[in-house]
């Protein structure tokens, strides 16, 4: 099993010496490596039993030390980047040839962010290289967002974790393609589409799915639990009776019944969409680990993070 530390230092170590090491940050663990070199790029990928046509996220301690790998910061994606980082967003921007192609899947641009943790920015401070990352899951898997998914997942395959708690925002980061004169959105995240627009004006909305591939990687099928999942806009009182034996529940908010002994986990009690991204991939892992036959999850309303919320929970539930 992986060593799991709350010492920079001793992650520093690993990671100087070509090793993989899961790191936290706000948003979910990821599965750090030296982006410049080669060897240990290509160790996140046959870890992660990632296909190699998926672009990795380079993190950065600051925007100085993004600008030495990348191109064309021009005016929006510099008021994206001083409105929100350290944070859940990432910018796609032109590469440097200092980037190896590796990470960008052979593509002319980079996705790069300065994640929101103590522990991360102390670690990249160390470092005199930035780190790639994508998260710390098997290939197609539910993400981690504490030390212990983790270690269940990848532990009997990499040296170290720097355990940093929980991760507070709990989704992945949103991605806007900065390439044109338009900023693009490419995954919908921890940042919800209102406050990169109070910012941006209008965004283009570029959520892929199976008919439009913008942003590599965003497959329809991701997420998943082992269990099946099963969506509803509403669990009501007869279908939770109906189906209690078998199903495990993920509510959105606390239902106006009574639900007695049903096995089941609320997102969040007074239905607070930040509260309820926080737990999300918390609770499928939860569910997950008693077994059920099905999973059944209310989906959130289609505002703010909830956009979000939905989009993991439809690709964690297709086939
Ligand atoms: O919150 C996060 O972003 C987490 C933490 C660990 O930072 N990382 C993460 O990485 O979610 P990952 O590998 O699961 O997602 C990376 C996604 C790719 O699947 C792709 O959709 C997009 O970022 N991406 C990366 N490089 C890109 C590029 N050059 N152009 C377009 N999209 C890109
Ligand atoms: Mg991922």
């Amino acid at each position: 099993m992986a060593l799991i530390t709350s010492d920079a230092e001793v992650a520093a170590q690993f990671l100087r010496g070509g090793k993989l090491v899961a790191i936290p940050t706000e948003t979910v663990y990821g599965l750090a490596g030296n982006a410049l070199d080669e060897k240990a790029v290509a160790s996140i990928f046959s870890t992660k039993q990632r296909p190699h046509f998926d672009p990795l996220i380079l993190h950065f301690s600051d925007l100085a030390e993004i600008e030495k790998y990348t191109l064309g910061f021009i005016g929006y994606a510099q008021s994206l980047a001083s409105a929100f980082w350290p944070g859940p967003l990432t910018l796609v921007l032109r590469k440097q040839p200092v980037v190896p192609y590796l990470c960008t899947a052979g593509l002319d641009s980079v996705a790069v962010r300065v994640p929101n943790h103590p522990l991360t920015l102390a670690l990249l401070q160390k470092l005199d290289f930035p780190l790639a990352a994508p998260s710390a899951n098997p290939f197609g898997r539910t993400s981690p967002t504490t030390a212990e998914h983790v270690q269940q997942m990848l532990g009997h395959k990499i040296d170290c974790i720097l355990d940093g708690g929980p991760c507070k925002v709990g989704l992945e980061s949103s991605i806007v393609s900065c390439l044109g004169d338009i900023p693009e959105l490419l995954r919908y995240g921890g940042l919800s589409t209102e406050q990169i627009e109070s910012v941006t004006g209008p965004l283009k909305i570029s959520v892929s799915n199976n008919s439009n591939p913008s942003a590599p990687g965003q497959l329809d099928a991701h997420y998943s639990p082992q269990a099946p999942l099963v969506l509803l806009n509403c669990i009501d009182s007869s279908f939770a009776e109906e189906a209690k034996e078998d199903g495990f529940f993920i509510f959105f908010k606390r239902p106006s019944y009574e639900t007695g002994n049903l096995k089941k986990l609320i997102l969040s009690e007074l239905g607070n969409e930040v509260e309820a991204a926080a737990n999300l991939f918390s609770a499928i892992h939860e569910a997950d680990a008693t077994e059920p036959k099905t999973i059944f999850a209310e989906l959130a309303p289609s505002q703010g993070l909830g956009l979000a919320i939905n989009d993991r929970l439809k690709r964690a539930a297709a086939k």
